[in-house]
């Protein structure tokens, strides 16, 4: 279709600050008109966007889309449906796959992949440390050259503080950056849940926060001294709010991110035993999720990233210590977010900007706006319709995630990619 017309659309645009309903004419799959009251031409397509929101597309820095390797769990097809059904249009996918993404081949290999694809942007981390053995500084600026937008050994720690001091200023003096799973492997030994009252009532080995709050600690000071910026993947506790709170103020480059579980889900989640709720870091206690909920509406948490985390069904169903941690996310971010702004903790136009602008601005890519003669890159959402978490519903590959069966609300409509629909809800 040459055109179509988004009509009576509440558009909302951090960018440019568009917060007023608009119609919206895209024309070849460029915006051509913004404007009140646009009339449909013969053979226009009409989206009627009454009572729905128009906002750029979400960009996510942080998914496991398990190629190559183990694409039995999820690819980069699968991977960016379950995007683009999330509202996404650029995602970033981890480098712990199978070889881990450290060499220039393995990530044009990707970027070809999903440009193939065609339904979003797949954009690679390259890793910190040649196989991730936390040890060997790979060839960050080869990677960056080849397509790598930042770098991170994510689903590890970078254990030792030398290879991180030399990771950060390698990354920061080639205009990349660093991204830290951060969690002392000698703190959480063979901790499955969060040490609390649940872990301890139903006997599941406890995972510290401490794991957590000294390498967030560690990674800030990191930043402090060596003038290079750090990025502090799924932030889930109150003292790493804090401590990322005291960095900033020391003027560090600190950024941070949350994950929508950590937003949303405790380590109640235990409760029936069901290890769809291991996830690394752990869900944790009421405290702390209302700490990363404040710290995400001030700017202490910067933006969402899912870490979106597929793992097959008898993976999930394997005993505590053997399952390995991991949700997916992608389908579920604008929900829990919408949540927040239902429960005012921010406003939609913060909504919008810790989805879209803000992450996208991170790893340097023009963040999409809904501006005349800009490509249609963007989503349509109903804030207010329900809709139900089961097998059907999910696109990615994997379904394990501790929300089957659950209702959320808000609903992705249309979302907009190169000008094209790449998702219809
Ligand atoms: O829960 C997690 N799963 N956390 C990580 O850091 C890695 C991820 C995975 O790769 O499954
Ligand atoms: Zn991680």
């Amino acid at each position: 279709m040459d055109l179509i017309l988004i009509k009576n659309g509440h558009v909302i645009d951090p960018e440019n600050n568009i917060n007023d309903k608009f119609d919206i004419l895209i024309e070849k799959g460029n915006i051509r008109r913004i404007d009140k009251n646009i009339e449909p031409f013969s053979g226009c397509e009409v989206i009627d966007a009454d009572e729905m929101i128009v906002s750029p597309s979400f960009t996510d820095i942080h998914v496991h889309l398990r190629d190559p390797g183990q694409t039995y769990k999820e690819d980069i097809r699968t991977g960016s449906m379950a995007a683009v059904a999330g509202g996404y249009t650029t995602v970033v996918c981890m480098p712990n796959t199978l070889p881990a993404l450290d060499d220039a081949s393995l990530i044009r290999y990707v970027i070809e992949k999903g440009e193939e694809v065609g339904l979003c942007r797949v954009l690679p981390a390259g890793a910190i440390t040649k196989g991730r053995r936390g040890k060997e500084l790979t060839e960050m600026a080869l990677l960056k050259d080849a397509g790598a937008v930042y770098f991170t050994d994510d689903g590890a720690p970078v254990m030792d503080s030398h290879v991180m001091r030399k990771a950060t200023e390698y990354a920061g003096s080639i205009g990349s950056f660093v991204a830290d799973h951060c969690e002392d492997l000698s703190l959480s030994e063979n901790g499955v849940a969060h040490e609390g009252e649940i872990a301890a009532a139903l006997g599941l080995p406890p995972l510290p926060p401490e794991a957590e709050d000294t390498m967030v600690a560690r990674d800030c000071i990191i930043a402090i001294h060596t003038g290079m910026p750090v990025h502090i993947c799924h932030v889930s506790t109150k003292v790493a709010v804090e401590v990322i709170t005291w960095a900033k103020a020391m003027g560090a480059e600190v950024t941070a991110e949350v994950t929508p579980h950590h937003l949303s889900l405790s380590d109640a989640e235990w409760l029936d035993f069901d290890c769809k709720a291991k996830v690394s870091p752990p869900l944790r206690e009421e405290e702390d999720i209302e700490a990363v909920r404040w710290a995400l509406s001030s700017g202490i948490i910067d933006f969402v990233a899912t870490d979106h985390a597929p793992h097959a069904h008898h993976e999930k169903m394997l005993e505590h210590h053997a399952c390995p941690p991991g949700m997916i996310g992608l389908q579920f971010a604008l929900p829990i977010v919408l949540e927040l702004v239902k429960k005012d903790y921010f406003d939609m136009k913060r909504a919008i900007e810790v989805l879209s602008t803000a992450p996208a601005r991170k790893i340097g890519i023009q963040p999409p706006s809904i501006v005349e003669g800009r490509k249609a890159e963007l989503t349509i959402f109903n804030p207010t319709e329900s809709w139900e978490v089961n097998e059907e519903s999910i696109l990615s590959k994997s379904k394990n995630t501790p929300l089957l069966g659950r209702k959320l609300i808000g609903k992705v409509k249309y979302t907009f990619y190169d000008g094209k629909i790449v998702y219809k809800g």
